[in-house]
């Protein structure tokens, strides 16, 4: 017999109902689903990358003399924030250790940039599509997200500069900018950096640079948003080591800024949450220490798979993808009418030799309702042979999908 007493005066917060559910895993129950029924499923839809850690990383996490699992600093261990200069110093960006403030993964650099920066019933603008979990810290922080529409047509470079000014009221605080971008694997040029620039320059902002995916670009070096002069105040860098080592579940990012008096405040909600992992910081550290040439071969490996998936994907019938210039993600548009619908009947009712496929659907990171809707991502996270076959069910399924549009 359950006991358990239900008081029917208790609420769920507002700020918990209006919490978004991640739209990247309310497919995951039909993708275990058609596993159940022995269908084999190439997972395209999460930016989970199957690169190897670097052994030696988590060696070093094996080797650690602990015999006390203490707090660290809540700014993150000396030790590995003076390091990090080191790696800045590599990636072009000049900063001091006390610039730094080692985080519980980029998550919650970001969420902390949206609680020290923006008040309840602030705006920031992003430009959309743009990574869902931006809403979530949204809810959380009780600021609220205007989206600004980049396109597919153009391979959703910066939106022009009139769509900024129009979307811009006297309760915008910042600009979030995602570079080399997740999802649309667009990767910002040093002029579109100057542009914002001049932005939150006129309209005195803050412009909170993401740049999990900085050591994953293909066309063009990057221009990170700590290389603009004459806007240290403005700029704020919300960084992980998840997705540069294929370390996600270490949990550790880091909050950067050149701005004292921001700095200060966020050490509050550092010192709130006491200290980031322990553990994961020692191996963080390691990870300063590879060699230089350590990224080439993911990077090459990167490569070679965005050639494939975005060859493949413009070779299908009325496909078209922009060739994305980082990260390891694609947005491609497809002849079908609903692309959450499509991506849960090739989950539910189809199969080509047994396997199917799973992507995202673009609706989930938009924030302008109706958008999206012909338009999945693609993240470039299984080998160039997973990658075909994967390709190879997407084209039979776009042959077979009761949806398909006229081309
Ligand atoms: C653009 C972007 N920012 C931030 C994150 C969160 O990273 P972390 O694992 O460090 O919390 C992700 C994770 O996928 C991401 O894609």
């Amino acid at each position: 017999m359950n006991n358990t007493y239900i008081c029917p005066m208790l609420k769920i917060s507002n700020r918990g109902n209006h919490m978004p559910a991640s739209p990247i895993r309310k497919l995951v129950p039909y993708a275990e689903a058609a596993k159940r029924r022995g269908i084999k499923v190439y997972h395209l839809n999460i930016g989970q990358p199957d690169i190897e850690t670097p052994p030696q990383i988590i060696d070093a996490v094996r080797q650690a003399d602990i015999r006390v699992l203490e707090y660290s600093h809540s700014a993150g261990n000396e030790s590995y924030r003076r390091k990090l200069v080191q790696y800045y110093k590599k990636v072009g960006i000049d900063i001091a250790y006390d610039q730094i403030i080692v985080t519980t993964g980029g998550s919650e650099a970001i969420l902390f940039g949206f609680m020290a920066c923006l008040d309840a019933g602030d705006e920031v603008i992003i430009p959309e599509p743009f990574y869902a979990n931006y809403n979530g810290f949204a809810v959380e922080a009780d600021v609220i997200v205007k989206p600004i529409t980049s396109s597919i047509e153009n391979g959703f470079a910066l939106p022009p500069i009139d769509e900024f000014e129009k979307a811009i009221t006297p309760k915008t605080k910042a600009i979030v900018i995602c570079n080399p971008n997740n999802p649309t694997g667009y990767l910002y040029s040093a002029e579109e950096m100057e542009v914002l620039k001049q932005i939150i320059i006129k309209h005195d902002l803050y412009l909170f640079a993401d740049e999990a995916y900085r050591e994953f670009c293909y066309e063009h070096t990057h221009a990170s948003a700590m290389h603009l002069t004459g806007v240290e105040n403005h700029v704020i860098l919300m960084d992980t080591i998840s997705k540069r080592y294929s370390a996600c579940g270490a949990r550790i990012g880091a909050f950067v800024s050149r701005n004292k008096a921001l700095m200060e405040t966020v050490m509050k909600f550092a010192q709130a949450r006491l200290s980031p992992p322990s553990f994961a910081q020692i191996l963080a550290e390691a990870a300063i220490d590879l060699p230089d040439d350590y990224f080439n071969i993911p990077k090459a490996e990167y490569r070679l798979r965005r050639d494939t998936i975005v060859t493949r994907l413009n070779n299908m019938k009325g496909v078209f993808c922009p060739n994305p210039g980082g990260a390891f993600y694609a947005m491609a548009k497809l002849p079908i009418d609903d692309s959450d619908t499509f991506c849960q009947w090739l989950l539910e009712s189809f199969s080509f030799h047994g396997q199917t496929v799973m992507l995202a659907p673009a609706t989930g990171f938009y924030g302008t309702a109706g958008l999206g809707k012909q338009e999945v991502r693609l993240a470039y996270v299984l080998n160039t042979s997973a990658i075909n076959a994967a390709m190879d069910c997407l084209e039979h399924a776009l042959e077979a999908y009761p949806g398909k549009m006229g081309i």
